[in-house]
């Protein structure tokens, strides 16, 4: 099925390439590659709210209004994160996975969390390897493709939204609480993590990685988006090395990429 027959917005359809273009630019967003209907319709239904009637005008006031670009991104659900989201897969890679990764490779041990957002998911990896004693120096990169979110990351302080699934011995442990409904990440926590801006559809792979965390962001990639991804994740696994997506996502061709099932949700690569 083509995108213009799941949706068919009332605003012009150069317009929209052209907002899209320019979100790229200005914004470091690049939307192109996403399921046009899903981002569309959203995008559309930002514009009736606000009767603005092009695409045009709604993006002179996204330049200038932080307030309207945060509902953008909010509403595009492109940030939405918590610390341990689904806990029993974190669980499952504390006992089962990075155990055995620490013990093989060290202080080599290379950890990436691919479209990290707000911080939530590089600081549960840190707050697990120093859970499981981890030596310092293993770090783990953090890279998203938007700038805003990174600042937000640096700062790691949230609100009890991110925290839900924090137990409460982690939380005694590893937060700094300021008022009633903020947490700061504590600096042992925050000194695990690297962060960086980076756009998994277009720039460069690190190599000879461990584990690779690429959860709940392929939500809007069309097919060849997703493929190409994978693709380059297998390539930047080392062997053994385990590859963690989202609850909702799956890797129909990870034979071919030469990766296996370990668990739901874990791909680990078994020849190159
Ligand atoms: C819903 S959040 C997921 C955060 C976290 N991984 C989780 O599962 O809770 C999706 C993140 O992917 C990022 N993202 C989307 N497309 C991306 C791309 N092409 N390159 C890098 N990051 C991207 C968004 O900016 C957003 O912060």
């Amino acid at each position: 099925m083509d995108e213009k027959s799941l949706y068919s917005s009332p605003y012009d359809d150069k317009e929209y390439m052209w907002l899209l273009d320019n979100i790229a630019s200005h914004f470091q967003l690049d939307l192109r590659g996403y399921k046009q209907h899903r981002v569309r319709r959203r995008i559309d239904m930002i514009m009736r709210k606000y009767t603005y009637n092009s695409y045009k005008k709604y993006f002179e006031d996204l330049k200038n209004n932080p307030k309207l670009w945060d509902e953008f991104l909010d509403k595009l659900t492109i940030n939405v994160t918590e610390f341990f989201r689904n806990p029993e897969k974190w669980n499952y890679l504390k006992k089962n996975i990075l155990p055995k990764v620490l013990k093989e490779r060290g202080t080599k041990t290379k950890i990436w969390s691919a479209g990290c957002s707000t911080g939530e998911e590089p600081y549960t990896h840190a707050i697990i390897l120093e859970e499981l004693k981890a030596p310092k120096n293993i770090k783990v990169l953090a890279t998203d493709l938007d700038r805003f979110v990174i600042q937000k990351a640096k700062k790691g302080i949230y609100s009890d939204r991110s925290m839900v699934n924090v137990p409460e011995d982690i939380r005694k442990k590893y937060f700094k609480k300021l008022d009633n409904n903020t947490y700061e990440v504590l600096p042992l926590i925050k000194s695990r993590v690297i962060f960086k801006q980076h756009n998994l559809l277009m720039d460069k792979f690190e190599k000879d990685i461990d584990i690779i965390s690429c959860r709940n962001v392929v939500i809007y990639f069309d097919m060849d988006a997703k493929n190409k991804l994978y693709k380059n994740f297998a390539n930047s696994l080392r062997k053994g090395g385990v590859l963690f997506v989202g609850s909702t996502e799956r890797i129909f061709n990870y034979k071919s990429l030469g990766l296996e099932v370990i668990e739901p949700f874990f791909y680990q690569k078994v020849s190159d």
